[in-house]
């Protein structure tokens, strides 16, 4: 192993932290989608400039933003697009915020990130929860369009839809057909596709869902175009959603001070994905195709297909997100994840108590899938064979998220007094905290629902295998805030 990773597990300063992982080998299967590679950007320090003469006001764009702006519209296939340098989280705040009304009523995919849950609390909004299918593999798959139908038929209340597609894991939902229910009552449908900005620019990919009839669309530029972290777009594309209230919830939710070389750092992406995007996707695509099919040789370790989304459990997958599963294996995700790091120097994106995520974007190179899959290759031969898969090792998106019995809505719990409890003796309370797996930041509770001892065991489960769980003020998770009796 070089010495440069060593010194970079040894260093404590974050600059040179940094500047040691830069040098090391490592190969970064993570966010951000610039994979490190610089597009062409200067000295950051030397535009890293203020709302000076001549460029503009992000908070009220007239000139050069505001033509920026408009290119990402006609890029991405928007009506009107804005740049959000607090990335999605801050669209998706905006626009739950504009889109309903307070104290209104919220269908919400459960597998939504916590920004959303943030939004309800904020606009006091009651939340009705959609929960994924199962899909193959143990994760989360589509919302099928039926359950909405469903919701909104049971829940004559509603002022709007959310839902997350691509999930963290890369699947899709049937955005049309869901457009098309939510649009029968007249009502907004917001899709949180922070995970697939690169959507529309190669029809190898799921459709967009602008152009699947969304309302409002965001996009994080940094997950998986060549973007700077933080970089995000908000599309809109309906008049159901009133423009100047978005305004002004994105003048409130993100900061006053603009990021010049984050606004820069956009303005290229769209350039380069407009006069290259198309090629470069070819190309993607094709390293892609190949890494697929040499995985299809594994013998234990198995490889996410899109094959396996034959079913209403998974509508769609966006093949960029690999994800390997140890099911066949004597291996944890995480311990797979750790032997790609140690023995390879591949840094994946997340694992799960039975795979690992690697995200790929158009900027990875072809060695870097080459040494992905001469890993994977080599981990597979070592494993040993028909080792029994443990039961408690498979611990399934099914099995994690269920939806907690919900006792009061989120701002209605948090705003009580509180009491401490320890998390064991908590059954039967309602929670005032968040309880999230840390990725993806699903909450496993969310306040205002009553804490079950299955979903005790659930989080005692995904401790034991090293999953890490945040959200507690207590950060050792052994206490929780319940809403004072
Ligand atoms: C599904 C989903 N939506 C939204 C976000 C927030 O995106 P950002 O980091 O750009 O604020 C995330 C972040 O990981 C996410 O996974």
């Amino acid at each position: 192993m070089p010495d440069l990773f060593y010194t970079m597990q040894k260093s404590c300063f974050l600059d040179q932290k940094l500047q040691s992982y830069t040098e090391s080998d490592c190969y970064p299967f993570h966010m951000p989608g610039h994979k490190r590679g610089n597009l062409e950007l200067p000295n950051p320090y030397s535009i890293d400039i203020t709302e000076i003469e001549g460029f503009d006001n992000l908070h009220h764009p007239e000139g050069i933003l505001q033509d920026a702006q408009s290119r990402a519209a006609e890029a991405f296939g928007a009506n009107e697009t804005f740049y959000l340098i607090n990335g999605s989280t801050s669209g998706i705040l905006s626009a739950i915020s504009a889109a309903l009304p307070r104290k209104g009523t919220l269908l919400m995919s459960r597998n939504s990130h916590k920004s959303a849950y943030h939004a309800a609390y904020l606009m006091e909004l009651e939340t009705i929860y959609l929960l994924p299918m199962a899909a193959k593999f143990g994760i989360s798959g589509s919302i099928p369009p039926v359950f909405v139908e469903q919701a909104l038929n049971d829940f004559p209340q509603i002022n709007g839809v959310f839902i997350t597609s691509p999930t963290y894991d890369g699947i899709v939902s049937d955005i049309q057909a869901i457009a098309d229910l939510v649009h029968a009552r007249n009502l907004p449908l917001i899709v949180d596709e922070a995970h697939g900005a690169h959507f529309s620019f190669s029809d190898r990919f799921p459709r967009p869902a602008l152009k699947c009839g969304a309302d409002i669309v965001i996009q994080s530029l940094h997950k998986t175009l060549p973007c700077l972290t933080q970089t995000a777009l908000l599309h809109v594309n309906s008049s159901r959603v009133d423009t100047g209230l978005l305004k002004r919830f994105l003048n409130i939710y993100q900061t006053s001070s603009p990021s010049y070389l984050l606004m820069a750092s956009m303005e290229q992406c769209t350039r380069f994905m407009q006069e290259e995007g198309a090629e470069r996707m070819e190309q993607f695509t094709e390293l892609l195709d190949q890494f697929y099919k040499n995985a299809e040789n594994l013998r234990r370790l198995k490889v996410f297909h899109r094959d396996s989304c034959s079913d209403e459990t998974c509508f769609d997958h966006d093949f960029s997100k690999i994800l390997i599963s140890t099911g066949n294996t004597g291996l944890t995700g995480i311990q797979l994840y750790h032997m790609l790091l140690q023995n390879y120097h591949l840094q994946m994106e997340m694992s799960s108590g039975h795979y690992v995520t690697a995200l790929t974007s158009l900027m990875d190179r072809p060695q870097g899938f080459q040494r992905l899959i001469s890993a994977l290759e080599e981990t597979d031969r070592k494993t040993r064979p028909s080792e029994p898969v443990r039961p408690d090792r498979l611990l399934t998106a099914e099995m994690i998220y269920q939806i907690p019995k919900p006792g009061m809505s989120i701002s209605a719990a948090i705003d009580q007094n509180s009491d401490i409890l320890p998390l064991k003796a908590s059954t039967g309370h309602t929670s005032q905290e968040y309880i999230y797996l840390y990725p993806p930041g699903i909450p496993l509770v969310a306040p205002g629902e009553i804490l079950t001892g299955k979903l005790l065991s659930t989080i005692s489960q995904c401790r034991k295998q090293g999953l890490s769980i945040t959200g507690p003020t207590d950060m050792k998770n052994e206490n929780i805030r319940v809403v004072k009796l």
